[in-house]
C-alpha cells in the first residue's frame, strides 16, 4: 500500500513538473524603456500564434490558452460580406512558435483548426462581444518555445496606467520590419478617454489603452492580437484582445480592447464544452 501511494506520488509530481505553468514565457520579454515599437525577442510571447486563412493569406493571430483551444477576435471570421460558415475553416492553420512569417523557424509548426466557436452575442456592426475561440484539431506541442497565456476570471483587476503588451505581425512596431513578431507597450487609460474618442466605446466590455496625444499606436492588422500584462505573480495574462481603434498612420486615438476578464466565463464554460477544459 505504502509503494503504490509512493508510486502515486512520483507520477504526480513528474505530472506537475512537466506542466509549463500559464504566462511563463523562458525567453523574457523585452520590457526595458523603449520609445515606439521594438522588434520582439523571439519566442518571448510563446502564446502568440499566426493566423493562415484556406489560401494562405494572414488572417490575424490567436493566443493560445491550453493545448487545443486559442482565443481571438470574431471579425476575423465573421464580418460585413464574410463569413467563416462560407469557407472550408479545416484548411486554415495556426502556426506556433512563429516569430519570422518569412522564414521557417527552428521552433515554429503549425496546426490545423478544428472549428471555431464565436461569442454567441457577438455583433460585426456594433463590435460587441468581439471574441472567438479557436478549437485545434491536433494536441498543440507545448515546449519551452510554445505554451499557454493565463486566463484573468472575472474578479482579476487591471489598473489606469499599467503597462501592458501588444504583440503582433502588423506594423505594430515603427521598426518598420513586419515579418517579425513587433510588441508595443500600451498603458491601460480610463474609460472615458475612450468614450471621448470613440463614442460607441462600450465601457461594461472594453478596455481602452495606448496613447491619446499621438506616440504609438497598432495596426489594423494587430486586430485579435492580446493585450498582455504581467501579474504581481510574475505571470502574464491576457487582458484585452485588440478590437479596434488601431489606426498607426495617426497615433492620435487610444486602442479598444474586449476586456478578457468579462468574457472569462464563457471562455471557460465553451472550453469545457469541447473538452478541453482550462486549467491555469
Ligand atoms: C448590431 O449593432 C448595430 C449597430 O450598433 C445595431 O443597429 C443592431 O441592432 C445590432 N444587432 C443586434 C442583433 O443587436
Ligand atoms: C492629451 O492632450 C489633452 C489636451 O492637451 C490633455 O487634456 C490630455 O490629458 C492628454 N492625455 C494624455 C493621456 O496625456
Amino acid at each position: 500500500m505504502l509503494s503504490l501511494l509512493v508510486a502515486l506520488g512520483l507520477v504526480t509530481l513528474v505530472r506537475t513538473q512537466g506542466a509549463i505553468p500559464c504566462g511563463t514565457p523562458s525567453v523574457q520579454p523585452i520590457t526595458t524603456r523603449i520609445v515606439g515599437g521594438v522588434e520582439s525577442a523571439a519566442n518571448s510571447w510563446p502564446y502568440v500564434t499566426l493566423v493562415v486563412d484556406d489560401l494562405g493569406y494572414i488572417a490575424g493571430s490567436a493566443t493560445i490558452l491550453n493545448e487545443h483551444v486559442l482565443v481571438t477576435s470574431a471579425q476575423h471570421f465573421e464580418g460585413p460580406g464574410y463569413s467563416i460558415f462560407d469557407v472550408d475553416i479545416t484548411h486554415w492553420r495556426v502556426y506556433a512558435g512563429e516569430h519570422n512569417i518569412h522564414t521557417k523557424d527552428p521552433n515554429e509548426r503549425y496546426y490545423h483548426i478544428a472549428r471555431v466557436v464565436l461569442h454567441p452575442g457577438y455583433n460585426y456592426s456594433s463590435l460587441e462581444n468581439d471574441i472567438a475561440l479557436i478549437i485545434t484539431r491536433e494536441r498543440m506541442q507545448f515546449n519551452v518555445h510554445v505554451s499557454g497565456a493565463c486566463l484573468p476570471d472575472s474578479t482579476h483587476q487591471y489598473t489606469v496606467g499599467q503597462k501592458c503588451y501588444l504583440p503582433g505581425w502588423g506594423s505594430t512596431a515603427a521598426s518598420g520590419n513586419e515579418e517579425v513578431l513587433n510588441q508595443v507597450d500600451l498603458p491601460i487609460l480610463a474609460d472615458d478617454i475612450c468614450t471621448h474618442h470613440w463614442p460607441d466605446f462600450l465601457p461594461a466590455t472594453e478596455i481602452c489603452a495606448g496613447y491619446e496625444n499621438g506616440t504609438k499606436d497598432f495596426c489594423a492588422d494587430d486586430i485579435g492580437s492580446p493585450l498582455l500584462c504581467k501579474d504581481q505573480s510574475g505571470q502574464w495574462y491576457i487582458m484585452g484582445i485588440a478590437s479596434s481603434g488601431g489606426n498607426c498612420k495617426l497615433h492620435d486615438e487610444p486602442g479598444v480592447f474586449e476586456d478578457v476578464t468579462k468574457y472569462s466565463d464563457w471562455v471557460k464554460k465553451t472550453m469545457e464544452d469541447a473538452g478541453f477544459p482550462y486549467q491555469p
